[in-house]
């Protein structure tokens, strides 16, 4: 018996990239599926009739994740259409590179209130609503160990989602909750590629002992494992997912 049939996972920012592959591989494990977008409605909505067509159960929900009367909203609707919420998938997330010395404001603030205030946006919904037996996966960055140049403000918010994450795993004692988080390195989807030359591309795939970019595939394989039952006794922890790169 799959112990997944009628668990219910909101994945953020789910409409393309790791995020699409992992709303993909749930519902593939047998979870249904909210897909949450900010701005590509027919990526999602498409997304969602390709679950359902494989036999699965999915539901494209718009909500950007820094508003938090649009969060609140996607929970809602999770609950309204599924009866409840199982797992939360925190993926949505934007990089915006610039040296210290040449960031803007409108960047600051941008990558705070997606990657920092809609963790937290999410976070404090699913601390309330996730059911008995929960699971909170939150996205990092295996950039908060590289600590390039450029990286600075990404990092830093993905270095708080770290944080937040092992308080969360404490403040949930005995709700029978995990929380995680996953830290990717260079994964071959838009946010990483655009704007990178080949060579460039070619040069980063080459830094891990692996040598290759990560797929979505392979992040959401790790997110399949601490969202499934053989990842129950994991919590509080950060797993980097990169092929050796740090
Ligand atoms: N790719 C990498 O190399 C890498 C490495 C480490 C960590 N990560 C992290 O992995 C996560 C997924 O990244 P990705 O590479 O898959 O990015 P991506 O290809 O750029 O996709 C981003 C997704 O997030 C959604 N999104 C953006 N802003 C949003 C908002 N305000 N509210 C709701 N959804 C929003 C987008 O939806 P719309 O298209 O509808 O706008 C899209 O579905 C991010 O947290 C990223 O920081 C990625």
């Amino acid at each position: 018996m799959n112990e997944n049939i009628s668990k219910v996972a909101i994945v953020t920012g789910a409409s393309r990239g790791i995020g699409a592959a992992v709303a993909r591989r749930l519902a593939r494990d047998g979870f249904t599926v909210v897909i949450n977008y900010a701005g590509d409605v027919a990526a999602a909505e498409a997304l969602a009739r390709d679950i359902d067509a494989s036999g699965g159960h999915a539901l494209a929900a718009q909500a950007d994740v820094s508003d938090p009367v649009a969060v609140r909203q996607l929970f809602d609707a999770a609950e309204s259409a599924f009866g409840g919420v199982d797992v939360l998938v925190n993926n949505a997330g934007i990089m915006q590179l610039a040296n210290l010395a040449d960031a803007d404001d409108a960047a600051f603030d941008r990558q705070i209130a997606v990657n920092l205030k809609g963790s937290f946006n999410t976070l404090r919904e699913a601390s309330t609503r996730l059911r008995a037996g929960g699971r909170i996966i939150n996205f990092s960055s295996s950039v908060v160990g590289l600590l390039q140049p450029g990286y600075g403000i990404y990092a830093a918010t993905k270095a708080a989602v770290e944080a937040m994450t092992s308080v969360l795993a404490k403040e949930l004692r005995g709700r029978n909750i995990t929380v995680n988080a996953v830290a990717p390195g260079p994964t071959a989807t838009d946010l990483f590629l655009n704007g990178k030359s080949p060579e460039l591309i070619d040069r980063l795939a080459r830094l891990a002992p692996l040598e290759r970019l990560g797929q979505p595939e392979d992040i959401a394989d790790v997110v399949a494992f601490l969202a499934g039952a053989d990842g129950g006794w994991v919590n509080g922890q950060v797993l980097r997912a990169n092929g050796g790169i740090i």
